[in-house]
């Protein structure tokens, strides 16, 4: 019997945004009836597709699915996901780390998080426990290349992570080929702006990874981001705040994007006379800027990093996961965002 896409989620409790992925790949078989797109549950590719996304690697799916069915947007009804970026060109400096980071921790509160990982190293991908060179998983997913060669847009390829409430739109190695294959054209700047227009709806917010470079895929992120974010965890990384918030000036004039700075925010942070330097610089150079929040160093950071597990998740009760959940609450004052619908 042939199926909207709504109904095979209320059936069977698979995300639309995950079929939708599935027919983008090729994997799942749609029709389009009177342009609805409809899919035929006795069919032999809806029975395959099943039985693999059931089986799907010791995921708590149930659960999971649950949470997503429901679906919790803002009280205000705006349903615009509002786009965060994290930038530093400096390498190193924990924008992964803190990308996965806030995401678990937004989606611990009850909104929606969609995760966009634009570096072909794909760390935030794989902190969120979705690592593509993973065969078993790997065919069944899109990317964020199908993002920037226009095949497709945010939510069609999104998957759904291990963590309640975050999706995320994975990254592969061939990403880096892709940054090769974009046009010098001023309109790949604004690609990833174009392929979150019609998710935004899906999402309360939409954290987004850049790589350590301020090439075509920081451009986009600029581009694409509501508000960016600068993680800075040493003189070197708080050197290049100024190169940074150079281009995305430039880049908001030009493109009449409305790019604001959030903020930069300390990370790693130790007692040492050097970080101490950092601040002292940092509060004197970007004074209504720096976080109040401060990021700790430690050890539990790599730990988590290893164990694939975002750091508030893995490590719950730690200091330094307090100290995220403390940003948090920064971000939400300073972006005056609202609560999400049933807290
Ligand atoms: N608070 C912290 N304390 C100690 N180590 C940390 C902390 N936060 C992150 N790290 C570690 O620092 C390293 C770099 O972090 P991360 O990968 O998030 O940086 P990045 O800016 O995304 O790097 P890249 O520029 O390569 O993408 C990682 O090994 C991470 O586990
Ligand atoms: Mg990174």
């Amino acid at each position: 019997m042939r199926k909207t896409l709504h109904e095979i989620e209320l059936e069977h409790r698979i995300p639309t945004s995950t079929l939708r992925a599935a027919i983008h790949r090729g994997i799942l078989r749609a029709e389009k009836v009177g342009g609805i797109r409809m899919v035929d549950d006795q069919s032999d590719s809806f029975k395959t597709y099943l039985a693999e996304y059931k089986s799907r690697s010791g995921r708590e799916l149930e659960e999971i699915i649950g949470e997503e069915v429901e679906g919790k947007f803002m009280k205000n009804g705006a349903h615009h996901g509002i786009t965060i970026g994290l930038c530093n060109q400096k390498g190193g400096v924990g924008k992964s780390s803190s990308a996965a980071a806030i995401a678990a921790i937004f989606a611990e509160r009850g909104y929606r998080v969609l995760v966009i990982d634009n570096d072909p190293q794909g760390n935030v991908s794989l902190q969120l426990g979705i690592d593509l060179l993973d065969i078993e998983v790997g065919p069944s997913y899109g990317t964020v290349s199908d993002l920037y060669l226009e095949k497709a847009v945010a939510h069609e390829v999104a998957v759904s992570t291990g963590y309640p409430g975050v999706d995320l739109v994975p990254a592969s190695v061939d990403l880096a080929e892709v940054e090769m294959m974009l046009p010098g054209k001023s309109g790949s700047d604004l690609r990833l702006s174009m392929a979150l227009r019609p998710s935004r709806q899906y999402y309360d917010l939409i954290i987004l990874d850049s790589p350590p470079n301020l090439g075509k895929f920081s451009v986009n992120v600029l581009a694409a981001s509501d508000w960016f974010l600068i993680p800075v965890n040493g003189p070197w990384a708080l050197r290049s705040v100024k190169a940074l918030l150079a281009v995305a000036r430039k880049n908001a004039n030009y493109y009449n994007s409305n790019n604001q700075f959030l903020g930069l925010f300390l990370t790693m942070v130790d007692r040492t006379r050097i970080m101490q330097n950092v601040r002292e610089v940092a509060q004197e150079s970007y004074p209504n800027h720096l976080f109040k929040t401060e990021i700790r160093r430690s050890t539990l950071a790599r730990e988590s990093e290893a164990m694939a597990t975002p750091l508030p998740v893995y490590a719950t009760d730690s200091a330094v996961a307090e100290d995220y959940r403390t940003m948090v609450n920064e971000i939400c004052q300073r972006i005056q965002l609202p609560e999400p619908v049933g807290s």
